[in-house]
Parts: C-alpha cells; sequence; structure tokens
C-alpha cells in the first residue's frame, strides 16, 4: 500500500466542491429502474446508457469520480474506447462497487449482511489493473419493529472494515458505506439514535482492520424520518440532526464525507446538502459531498428512455443536477437553478 497516493485519491474525489457519480447499479436494480420507464432490460441498453453518462460533455466540471459496475468497466463506448479509459480521458476517476450484494441474514428476518468478501484481493488487484483508484461496499441497515439487531449491525461494520483493508492494501481508496434506509415509519430522532450507533461500530472495526482513515471517504445516510412518517423535518432540521450525529461518530481523520441519495428527491437531496455546508462548512473538520445516484441520474434517465434522439437532452438534464450539486456544496444552491 502507498499510503500517500491513498491520501491524495481521496482528498482529490472531495476536492474543488466536486462530488462522486453513482453508476454502479447492479444489472437487477439497472434493469428494474429500465423497466419502469418501459426501457429493454438488455445488456446492450445498459451499455448505451453508461455510454450517455460518460460522454456527457464538461461531466468533470462537478464530478470527481464515478463508481461502475463488473459488467460496465468491461465494457467500451460505441467508438470501441473501453469505458474506464474514456473516463480518465474526461478528467475524472474511475472507481468500482466490488460488494456481491446485501442477502437475508440467516436467524435475522428483515435483515441483511453484505457478501463479497471471499475472493475479494483477486477481484481487487484486477480492477486496479484495469484502471480503477477507489472502491465501493454498501451494507444497508433496516428500521422497524425490534430491527436493526445488534447482530446486524456488528456482522455488517465487520464486513465493511474487512473490505476497506483489503481496498487499501491493492491500493484502491475504500468508499464505506452503511446505509440506514429510509423504508419505515420511524422518526427522525430514530433514524439519529440507529445511524449514530452503526457509524460507532463501523468506525471501531475500521480502526482494528486497522484502516488508514486519512485515505477512505465514508457514504452514509443523511438522518432523516421514515418514509412513512406523517410529517417530514424541514430541510434546516435535517441538516442540523445530520452535521450533529456525524460530528458524534465520524473521526476527524476522515478527508470527505459523500453521501449517498437513498430515495430522495434529486431537489431535496440538492437542498439538505446545501443547508448542510450554508450552516456549518465553516466548522467541520471534513468535506461534506454527495456519491449520488438516484438524485443525479433519475431525470436524465426520464429523458433518455432508451431512445438515441434523447441522448443531447439527457447529458444537458445529467450535468444539471451534477451542478446542483456542486452548488449545494458551496451553499450556494437554491430552487431557482432548478428553472435555468
Ligand atoms: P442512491 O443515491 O440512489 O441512494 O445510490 C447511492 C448508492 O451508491 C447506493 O449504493
Amino acid at each position: 500500500m502507498n499510503a500517500q497516493e491513498l491520501i491524495f485519491t481521496a482528498r482529490e474525489l472531495v476536492a474543488d466542491d466536486k462530488g462522486l457519480l453513482a453508476m454502479d447499479e447492479s444489472n437487477p436494480t439497472c434493469n428494474k429502474r429500465f423497466a419502469a420507464l418501459g426501457i429493454p432490460q438488455t445488456e446492450d441498453a445498459r451499455r448505451a446508457y453508461r455510454d450517455l453518462i460518460i460522454t456527457t460533455p464538461a461531466l468533470c466540471d462537478s464530478i470527481s469520480g464515478a463508481i461502475l459496475y463488473d459488467e460496465t468497466i468491461r465494457q467500451q463506448t460505441k467508438n470501441g474506447t473501453p469505458f474506464v479509459r474514456a473516463i480518465i480521458d474526461a478528467g475524472i476517476i474511475p472507481g468500482i462497487k466490488v460488494d456481491t450484494g446485501a442477502k437475508d441474514m440467516a436467524g435475522h428476518p428483515g435483515e441483511k449482511v453484505t457478501e463479497g468478501l471471499d475472493g475479494l484481493p483477486k477481484r481487487l488487484a484486477e480492477y486496479a489493473k484495469m484502471g480503477a483508484r477507489f472502491a465501493k461496499w454498501r451494507a444497508v441497515i433496516a428500521v422497524g419493529d425490534g430491527i436493526p439487531s445488534r447482530d446486524c449491525i456488528e456482522a455488517n461494520a465487520l464486513a465493511l472494515a474487512r473490505y476497506a483493508a483489503l481496498c487499501q492494501e491493492a491500493g484502491l481508496v475504500p468508499i464505506v458505506e452503511p446505509e440506514v434506509l429510509m423504508d419505515g415509519a420511524h422518526t427522525l430522532g430514530r433514524c439519529c439514535e440507529v445511524t449514530e450507533e452503526v457509524l460507532g461500530r463501523v468506525f471501531n472495526h475500521l480502526r482494528s482492520q486497522p484502516v488508514m482513515l486519512e485515505g477512505m471517504l465514508l457514504k452514509p445516510n443523511m438522518v432523516v424520518p421514515g418514509l412513512a412518517f406523517p410529517t417530514q423535518e424541514t430541510v434546516d432540521e435535517v441538516a442540523d440532526a445530520t452535521v450533529r450525529c456525524l460530528l458524534r461518530a465520524v473521526p476527524p481523520a476522515v478527508p470527505g464525507i459523500a453521501f449517498l441519495s437513498g430515495g430522495q428527491s434529486a431537489e431535496l437531496a440538492s437542498a439538505r446538502l446545501n443547508a448542510m455546508n450554508v450552516r456549518f462548512k465553516s466548522q467541520l473538520p471534513w468535506a461534506l459531498a454527495f456519491s449520488f445516484a438516484r438524485a443525479i441520474q433519475q431525470p436524465a434517465l426520464a429523458i433518455w428512455r432508451g431512445e438515441d434522439e434523447h441522448v443531447a437532452a439527457a447529458q444537458r438534464a445529467l450535468y444539471h443536477r451534477a451542478r446542483c450539486n456542486q452548488a449545494a456544496r458551496r451553499g450556494e444552491y437554491d430552487a431557482a437553478m432548478e428553472r435555468e
């Protein structure tokens, strides 16, 4: 492991108020999003869609890194350029999702544990050789009656830490993603409690593996009430609760926190990130950035719908969302940007 390179890459991923574009949906997830819009669920349609994203003009103005899926990292643009090469040429750092999915946890109904540690060193070495400089692993924590259990949090936190240590050994910056899900009718207070506990366990395991905190990024959920909870707090209340929770749980050595969007609307995700930066940016030890999938891609996907003649308009929508989120990092986003 070259510590300086890891630190450099981790910092580069959150520099200049840019953020990450998660385009690493697994085939089943990508197909589900395509099916909802009547787009054919084929390998070529997935390739064409990722081509559209990667060739968006000037995407590197606001996007520092792109997270790919195994199928995508082996594909090429329609001109025959490998996607990794096209991303690097576009001024963006390529990354790769390396977990193999969240699976039902034995003896723990309603809970999942993320798999993918078996054979991971070999896969990491292959991805690094292909040009990837960072990786991602997502754990999911459901909130409900009697869950999450301590066992589920522990199993996922340990797997995240083992993955992160292996990444650093392979020269890849690990993005550590413990996602407390928005599904359910829990309060914002409950989300805060669970998020703080999960992050606490994750950092305990990261320290004991040991993982160099300066050479990783955290990708957490924002602290929000469950989607089915009848009242939703204001943007500022969500910003306050999220930052308070992170200040308690995330060591200052971590260079950046890049949120997932988790099913929030694109506008709300931008507004909440903006509020955090308006209210707290100058007092925080880490950068507050974004690593959105749906909140950057969804408007573009809905415009594209699998049609070649919609590519340019979809790329404009993607570029716009990326710019909105860069503005949110600066605390300069406002609803008027949505009318530009
Ligand atoms: P969303 O922003 O759509 O939650 O996706 C982020 C992600 O990378 C999930 O692993």
